[in-house]
Order: C-alpha cells, then structure tokens, then sequence
C-alpha cells in the first residue's frame, strides 16, 4: 500500500467548510485522511508505489509481470488508461494492460478477471494496481460537503499467480443493478448530452457537432463534481453487502463463523458495523481501517488487506473474504484460503 504524506483531519476541513469533527466521526468513523501532493502526486504514481513494494515482497521483477490491471475512478487522463502509465513507470514489457472502473467494487471486480486469467494458464504474474486522487476534484466548499468529507486518496496493489488447489482465490461474486446508477455518481464532463437526467441537458450550443462533452455552461455553474444521496446509498449497501458474504461463504459451504478476517470496502464505519451485526461476526473477525484513511474507493481493500497482513492479522491458510458495495451500484465479493 501506499498513502501520500499529507494528512488532512476533520479538523483541518472545518477551515475550508461548514461541517464538524463530531459530525464526520458520528455520521462516517472518520477521523483523517491523506491527500495527495499537489502537482506532484497522480493516481498512477501512488499506484507505482504500491505495486513496487507488492512486486518486492511477492520476489517478482518488471520481466516476470506479464499482464497489468490498474482499477480506478478518478484516473490521471480521461484516456488513455491508468494501466499504460503504470506500465511505462514501471518500465514493463509490451504486455496487455487493462483499466477497471467499476467503483467503490472494482478491486473485487479486478481481481476476479485476474483470478480467471491465472486460473485458465493464460497469465502467471499478473500485476493490479488500485489507486485513488480524489482530492484533486472534489467540491471543497459547503455545498459538497457531504461527499467530500468522505473520500481520502491512496493505493493499494497486488500480485496474483497460480497456486494450489483449495489455496488463494477459492471463489469471486460480481453483481450489478443499473436503476439507480445516478445515486452515486459523477456525471460531468461526459458524453450523455442529458439524455438520462433532462435537468442536466445543456443548452443547445451554435455549431451542429460537438460541444456536448465539456459546455461552458457546465464550468459556469461548476457543475462537475461527484454527486451522492448518501440514505439511499446506505438502504442498499447494508442489504447487499451480508447477501454478497453469505453468497460467497454458501458457495464454499462455509459459515461466518469459519471466516479468521472480513475486510469489507471502507465506505463508511458505520455500514461495517451493520453488516458484521447481520452476520454475527466478532470484532477480531473485521478489518476497519476508514478511520485514518476515509474512503478510497477502490483502494480501500487492498489498502486494509495490506495493512492486516503488517499487523499480523492474516496467516497462512487463514479464511478471509473481501467485499465490496459501491456506485453502479455494483458490488461484490471474494473468498481467499490465504
Ligand atoms: N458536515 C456537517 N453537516 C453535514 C455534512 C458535513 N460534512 N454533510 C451533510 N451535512 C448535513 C446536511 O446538509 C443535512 O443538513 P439538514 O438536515 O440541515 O438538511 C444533514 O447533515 C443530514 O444530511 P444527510 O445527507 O441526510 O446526512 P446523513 O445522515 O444521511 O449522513 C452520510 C450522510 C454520512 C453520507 C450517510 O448518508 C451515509 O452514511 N450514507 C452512506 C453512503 C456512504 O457511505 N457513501 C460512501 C461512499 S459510497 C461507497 O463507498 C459505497
């Protein structure tokens, strides 16, 4: 994992915006969280960070990668990918990188394509790197502070590659429900010209190509940031998060009871807490870790797998599941014989 330097407490928000130490630690588990160095700091650059300590404690060099997944949603350019920056930072091979950008669940999402990579022979080291910047784009004044207050930057990667049977990667969960896909979402700039939000249509501009992508209109009202109804987010997750684990536990004929750790996404303390109620599971049997570093969307759990791994948390044979919900919505999860 890697974390930029700069930590920002709640704190510290109180300077910029009308919010409170007690309302974000009350509301979120909270407490602080890293934001990148300004003109320094990019999402492929903290995500080469990580990958470089995950290839070194893994004993695998650039020459033996032979295959990149970078999952994000705030990536460096809107494209090319995260993927090909990390590959010429690393100074890997001309192999495939592929980008992910399935939110909040994209590393679950990540790491089930490259189970089946590595479980068909196709690849045998494959590299995935997630890695967050949200504090370059967020809406830091009042009126965006329910969303911002939220999100923290960092990475996390890992490398995958075969093992025995009934060892690593025992089974992956994806899932998906489009109908609410503007709940969580960061619409603008893009390419849907209103059509599935009317009150987002921009006025027709003088020409009869173009000029739908980015309006003047939009830069005028700064109209571009992530939007959330943070209730409906929350209804949803606490449903789908437990069904996810129970389906992945079920698959294996498993019990909550036989996990040693469940690392859910860091979206929110109390959605943790919610789901380990509704399964039962004791403290010692969840990872939190969004009180230092906020949400990192889709670094929040390789970040947290990191971090328990370095606590001792994890060892050989151990039951872990991961888990993930988030904006799609999607969500999904992963059983690991570790
Ligand atoms: N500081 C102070 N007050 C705030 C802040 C803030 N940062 N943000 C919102 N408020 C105010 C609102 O303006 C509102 O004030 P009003 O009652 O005067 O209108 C009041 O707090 C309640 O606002 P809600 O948005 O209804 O707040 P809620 O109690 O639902 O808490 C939260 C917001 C924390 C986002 C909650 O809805 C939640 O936990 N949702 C789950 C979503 C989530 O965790 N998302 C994480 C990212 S998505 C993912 O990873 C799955």
């Amino acid at each position: 994992m890697y974390v930029p330097k700069n930590v920002v407490t709640n704190h510290d928000l109180t300077r910029v915006m009308d919010t409170s130490d007690e309302w974000i630690q009350e509301r979120t588990g909270i407490k602080e969280r890293h934001y990148a160095t300004r003109f320094e700091e990019t999402t492929t650059t903290m995500g080469v960070e990580a990958a470089k300590i995950a290839m070194e404690r893994a004993r695998v060099s650039q020459s033996d990668i032979d295959f990149i997944i970078f999952t994000t949603i705030s990536p460096d350019y809107y494209f090319p990918g995260c993927g090909v920056l990390a590959q010429r930072a690393l100074g890997i091979k001309e192999i495939g990188a592929l980008d992910i950008r399935n939110q909040c669940s994209g590393f679950i999402y990540a790491l089930s394509v490259a189970d089946q990579f590595i479980k068909t022979g196709m690849y045998k080291n494959i590299l995935l790197l997630a890695a967050e910047l949200h504090s370059y784009g967020l809406d830091f004044s009042t009126r965006g502070r329910n969303v911002s207050v939220i999100f923290g930057d960092g990475a996390g990667a890992v490398v995958l590659q075969p093992t025995e049977k009934g060892q690593g990667i025992l089974s992956t969960h994806l899932h998906s429900d489009g109908s609410q896909a503007e709940m969580l979402s960061m619409i603008n700039p893009g390419f849907h010209a209103g059509k599935f939000v009317p009150e987002k249509r921009p006025a027709n501009p003088d020409q009869p190509y173009g000029g739908l992508f980015i309006t003047k209109e939009l830069v005028e009202k700064d109209d571009v940031y992530p939007y959330m109804d943070g209730p409906a987010v929350f209804k949803k997750a606490i449903i789908k998060f437990p069904e996810v684990i129970v389906e992945a536990l079920a698959a294996n004929d498993l019990q909550p009871s036989d996990l040693k750790l469940m690392i859910p996404h860091q979206a929110n303390l109390r959605i943790s807490q919610m789901v380990q109620q509704k399964l039962r599971l004791r403290d010692d049997q969840v990872y939190n870790n969004i009180q230092k570093y906020g949400n990192t969307t889709a670094a929040s759990i390789p970040i947290a797998l990191c971090e328990a791994w370095e606590n001792g948390r994890i060892n050989d044979n151990d039951l872990i599941c991961l888990a993930a919900f988030g904006s799609g919505f999607t969500w999904g999860s992963a059983l690991l014989r570790w």
